[in-house]
């Protein structure tokens, strides 16, 4: 976060749910290599998890999880700052006055909001609001703060966040149409890092997805992980006989974890007929434990009481605090709250 000509990439990240194979590759290590191109940010959304949790133990724990998994993944908090949401109070007051410029028919239209009307309407309820709480109506003003206070150029998210970046720009420019003449938010950009691999299978060949229940968690252990690779469906082709890598599942996942050569030599054993879905299976399975081990030890040393992942945190909200402050400071300004006007 040095460089002025650089611009500044955002991303939040909900604390929810264990990551599996598919998010390492479709999700988060597409948005670190961003980190060569930008100034970047990474922050844990706790507050926007608050709309669903209601465990104090979880929200705290998986909230440091979060960040110890990116952080064991690469994330490299010396380039990067690295914070929690619920560590910025400027989010929350310029959430406040986002909200007074938001205008309230762009949140009935926002997908999650409209998602819950819909099952109310699918399960013939009478009241379509059931069950929603105010912080899932508000919940792209809130991310319009955290993208705005940043004073951030571009905003890396999956395509499911895309409609949530643009009303933050929707937003920063009805705060501008009302106030620009005192002070402008900048207009964030979304961009959608681009995956490696179109997409990861999962045991049963379909895409990996925690909804399908055929995902790897990325924190297995070496047993678990051999258990689990040892589950993926194969059809009855001997031994001996050749075999297409590109329609095999535990080929398409060695291939998309293993070296190269090593990639090469098995895609060339299976194609001869010199290999057998049980050997593939060892294959992989040694594979996945090679490369998730280092990930999975790191994580496990991050998640330690004593280990530097609060300094981390804190390093973080006072960098992030630093770029916040003078955003804050032009908005209060520009309605006509702050101290001197
Ligand atoms: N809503 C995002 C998600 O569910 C997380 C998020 C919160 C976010 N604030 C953000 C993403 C700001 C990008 C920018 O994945």
């Amino acid at each position: 976060m040095t460089s002025p000509a650089r611009k500044v990439s955002l991303t939040g990240i909900k604390p929810t749910g264990e990551p599996h194979l598919g998010n390492l590759l479709g999700a988060i290590q597409p948005a670190l290599r961003l980190t060569g191109q930008y100034d970047s940010m990474y922050f844990v959304a706790d507050y926007h998890a608050l709309t669903t949790v209601r465990d104090a133990d979880e929200l705290a724990r998986s909230s440091r999880s979060v960040a110890a998994i990116w952080l064991a993944a690469g994330l490299d908090p010396e380039r990067s700052v690295v914070y929690r949401q619920s560590d910025l109070p400027e989010v929350f007051e310029l959430s406040w006055v986002l909200s007074c410029v938001a205008a309230k028919g762009l949140m009935n239209r926002a997908h999650a909001y409209k998602a819950a009307r819909d099952l109310n309407q699918g399960l013939g309820r009478s009241d379509l609001d059931a069950g929603v709480n105010m912080g899932l109506y508000n919940y792209p003003v809130l991310m319009a703060a955290d993208i705005l206070i940043a004073d951030a150029d571009v905003v890396p998210v999956g395509r499911d966040q895309l409609q949530h970046v643009e009303i933050a720009a929707d937003v920063a420019g009805s705060f501008n149409h009302a106030f620009g003449d005192r002070y402008r938010l900048k207009i964030p950009q979304a961009i959608v890092p681009e995956a490696v691999a179109a997409s990861v299978p999962g045991l049963d060949g379909r895409k990996m997805s925690k909804s399908y229940d055929n995902a790897i968690p990325l924190l297995s252990e070496p047993a678990a992980l051999r258990k689990l690779v040892r589950r993926i469906a194969t059809d009855s082709t001997g031994v001996d006989e050749p075999k297409d890598p590109d329609t095999s599942v535990p080929f398409q996942l060695l291939e998309l974890f293993a070296e190269p050569q090593l990639a090469a030599d098995v895609r060339g054993r299976l194609a001869a007929g010199g290999m057998g879905w049980g050997q593939l299976k060892d294959a992989l399975g040694d594979t996945l434990v090679e490369a998730l081990t280092p990930i999975r030890t790191a994580y496990h040393d991050l998640m330690r009481p004593d280990s530097d992942l609060d300094a981390i945190l804190a390093d973080g909200r006072d960098r992030a605090r630093e770029r916040a402050r003078p955003v804050l400071e032009g908005v209060r300004s520009a309605v006509g709250v702050a101290a001197k006007h």
